[in-house]
């Protein structure tokens, strides 16, 4: 009588892929966010195929696929969401197909200069890390994971509001030190006193995000919530701005009644800011040209454009799609950023050839953060910047600074 082979690791992995056990593991065939992305490649990884170090990623997404496995289901919820049902974090992937890449051939490619000007300064790289909070959900080194992981490759860092790391410690470590973003608050005197922590640490620029006036609807974190059993009231204090608490940021200062959101917030706030401090000011999360436009006229020094990487509003738009109408208003006045679905070396130069200065990302470092800590930072910056030489040299472009419209058309 003949026996059933063995299994092997593969086709148990594939038969798992099908299986109802599935969701009991902690795996999902199609996990709401990032996996339903086009360019993940699959929905799901064979388990026989995560990666064991840094050094076995073949791209970025291979960081994801760990991160989801040896994260808490809060926590890889945290990172994941959207809102909605996801629709704007999808749209900021599908956007990029809008734009198709036009090569220039016979171009001396032996030698690429990858580097960038902003706001008076030169930067190896223009692959700057996002501003994200709480980074300590995803690794006990959290920010300072980011810093070391950065710094040293000549990628510029932008701090969050909401850290669980002080501005201190992390300019400590940094070449140069971070730009600093800032949720103000209701409080003018508790923004008085985060900008005078930022500049005291020696920040030279303020980023305003202005597109969270208040809360969004983030389905996939509250599901993945629900879905986490462990009790997190040690790390999580109870009441509005409980979880304020524990951050360094808001060390000493008295959050009681305080509201975190700012719907009342408007133009003139940039003005107050303008008074407020001598760092330069950008603005982070701007979507329309019109908007854009203000923001110069309103005294800022610079333009992220943004839609909080698909966690803030559900437009259904993409980042992408919205720089064009940006630099358009800018013209040049200012600086331009912009971040939203970067996953590849050619997402970033179809972004500086729509005239983007620089490009940030947020995900894909928190994922080599959730699966390596500093060396998973690492290797996801060397993966992006290897990528963008490579597509450089395989459209023709010697230097970024050469990039304009003329290497896209409408895909
Ligand atoms: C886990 C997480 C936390 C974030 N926290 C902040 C924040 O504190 N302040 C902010 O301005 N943006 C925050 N963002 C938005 C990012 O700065 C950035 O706009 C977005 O991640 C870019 O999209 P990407 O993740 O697709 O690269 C956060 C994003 C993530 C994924």
């Amino acid at each position: 009588m003949s026996q059933a082979a063995p299994l092997s690791r593969r086709s148990f992995a594939r038969f798992l892929a099908g299986s109802p056990l599935l969701p009991l593991l902690g795996f999902s065939a199609c996990t709401p966010g990032e996996s339903e992305t086009p360019n993940s490649q699959t929905a799901l990884r064979e388990l026989s195929d995560l990666i064991g170090s840094p050094e076995d990623a073949i791209n970025v997404f291979d960081f994801r696929d760990v991160a989801r496995q040896t994260l808490p289901p809060a926590h890889y919820g945290y990172l994941a969401t959207g809102v909605d049902g996801d629709e704007t974090l999808r749209a900021n992937r599908e956007g990029f197909r809008q734009f198709d890449l036009r090569a220039r051939r016979l171009v001396d490619v032996s030698s690429v200069d990858t580097s960038v000007e902003m706001l008076g300064e030169r930067w190896e790289t223009p692959i700057v890390l996002a501003p994200a909070g709480s980074q300590k959900a995803f690794h006990p080194d959290g920010e300072m994971a980011a810093a070391r992981g950065s710094t040293a490759q000549g990628h510029h860092q932008i701090l969050s509001t909401v850290t669980t790391t002080s501005v201190e410690d992390v300019n400590a470590v940094r070449h140069r030190p971070a730009w600093y973003q800032l949720y103000p608050t209701s409080s003018w005197d508790v923004t008085r006193a985060l900008l005078r922590r930022a500049e005291g640490a020696g920040c030279p620029a303020v980023v305003l995000t202005v597109d969270l006036p208040v809360d969004s609807n983030r389905e996939t974190l509250k599901r993945s919530v629900k879905a986490d059993t462990r009790d997190c009231s040690n790390c999580h204090e109870a009441g509005p701005t409980g979880w304020l608490s524990r951050k360094p940021m808001f060390e000493g200062l008295d959050m009681q009644g305080v509201p975190f959101d700012t719907p009342w917030m408007t133009w003139d706030f940039i003005s107050r800011l303008r008074d407020e401090t001598d760092m330069r000011i950008l603005v982070k999360g701007v979507v329309r040209g019109d908007d854009a436009l203000r923001c110069v006229q309103y005294g800022a020094d610079g333009i992220i454009v943004s839609n909080h990487g698909g966690r803030a509003e559900a437009s259904g738009r993409s980042s992408i799609e919205s720089l064009p109408e940006v630099v358009t208003a800018v013209n040049g006045r200012v600086p331009v950023l912009v971040d939203g679905g970067f996953r590849r070396g050619t997402d970033i130069l179809k972004a500086l050839a729509l005239g983007a200065d620089s490009i940030c990302i947020g995900r894909p470092y928190l994922w080599g953060m959730a699966a390596f800590g500093q060396a998973g930072v690492e290797k996801v910056l060397e993966i992006l910047r290897a990528e963008l030489r490579l597509a450089m040299q395989l459209h023709g472009v010697q230097s970024l600074a050469e990039l304009d419209r003329s290497f896209i058309v409408a895909g």
